[in-house]
């Protein structure tokens, strides 16, 4: 990285945190997670953080920095992005002119906004600039958000799903509810622990809600918890059909709300949308029947997008050197 000034992207999920720097590419794609490590081994982030959990019952305690775009609490926030920070830049030279575009979501209100600029400043990054995720995908992807046309980008992550219209500089319509992916796992969990008697970790949850997507419906499929009674290791087999109805009813909903931002839209603007189709990007966009039910509820073709999850950092860092879209859609 030598003595040029580092440039990133950075994007903290609730569920996943991504690194994009404009010279060197990916540098960080791992878990939102955060522990104070054993044995006075600092603070534990990502993947060291996520192992550790799912093997000592003492580490139960890891948190995740930020949910649904929001910052719980502004001293977890600060100490996680510095962790992340030092982890990539160890040396304080390397960290002193670092300048970073913040994915925060569309629907952030401003004052949740500055919480999580004021964690990255106060984590020691000289220059944030903060940019709503749907604008960071479309750059990400190609589409140019100052464009005369209209464009449209569905964001389907774990603490929020986002939808949102630009053309030429402006908003046209966004729409943000919280029924993403940590809901469906908590779904999912919800109907291990009463259907099966059997109780999950979030991390296995997960993973078996990976799989449906892919699963035929005379599919079974393997999971592991511990039985609501005796609370012993126990393994079980479901058929992926039980499993389709409840992902099916969570798409459904979160369809709705994003093709509520219909009513906003001038008929010029869904014209357009309808010839480039709209973007769709996000780690739950591969979620079984999503793409369908957002076409059907806005009557619009749906892409998916090739890197649905890093294209937003990877976005986020090449706005750096946009500066129309900086000066446009940056926010403070
Ligand atoms: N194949 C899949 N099918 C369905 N859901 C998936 C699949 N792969 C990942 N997910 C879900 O994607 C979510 C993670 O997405 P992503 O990384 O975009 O979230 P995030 O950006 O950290 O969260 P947010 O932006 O909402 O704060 C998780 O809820 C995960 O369960
Ligand atoms: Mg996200």
């Amino acid at each position: 990285m030598g003595w040029t000034a580092a440039q990133w992207g950075l994007d903290v999920g609730s569920s996943s945190t991504v690194v994009y720097d404009l010279s060197g590419g990916f540098l960080l794609d791992e878990p939102s997670l955060m522990l104070e490590m054993p044995h006075g081994g600092g603070t534990g982030i990502g993947r060291d953080a996520a192992d550790l959990m799912e093997r000592l019952p003492s580490a139960a305690g890891a948190v995740r920095p930020v949910r649904a775009g929001v910052v719980t609490d502004l001293d977890t926030a600060r100490r996680y992005i510095r962790a992340v920070v030092r982890r990539i830049l160890p040396r304080p030279w390397q960290r002193s002119r670092l300048s970073v575009a913040l994915v925060v979501p569309a629907a952030a209100s401003a004052l949740e906004r500055r919480a999580l600029v004021e964690a990255a400043e106060e984590a020691g990054i000289g220059r944030v600039v903060a940019l709503a995720a749907p604008v960071a995908a479309a750059v990400g992807c190609g589409l140019d958000p100052l464009d005369r046309r209209a464009h449209m980008v569905a964001d389907v992550g774990a603490g929020t799903a986002e939808i949102m219209a630009v053309c030429y500089g402006e908003v046209l319509a966004v729409r943000s509810t919280r029924q993403a992916g940590d809901a469906l796992t908590a779904a999912v969990r919800h109907h291990l622990r009463t259907e099966h008697r059997l109780l999950t970790g979030p991390a296995a949850a997960e993973a078996l809600t990976r799989q449906v997507g892919l699963a035929q419906p005379d599919a079974r499929l393997a999971v592991s918890g511990r039985d609501v009674e005796h609370a012993r290791p126990r393994s079980l087999q479901i058929p992926a059909a039980e499993l389709h109805d409840l992902v099916a009813a969570h798409v459904a909903a979160v369809a709705q709300v994003l093709s509520s931002c219909l009513d906003d839209l001038p008929a010029q603007a869904v014209d357009d949308i309808a010839a480039d189709g709209v973007l769709l990007v996000g780690g739950s966009s591969p979620a079984r029947g999503l793409k369908a039910a957002l076409e059907s509820g806005l009557g619009l073709p749906v892409k998916q997008a090739e890197n649905p999850v890093t294209c937003i950092a990877e976005g986020a860092a090449r706005s750096l050197v946009l500066p129309d879209v900086r000066s446009v859609f940056g926010l403070r």
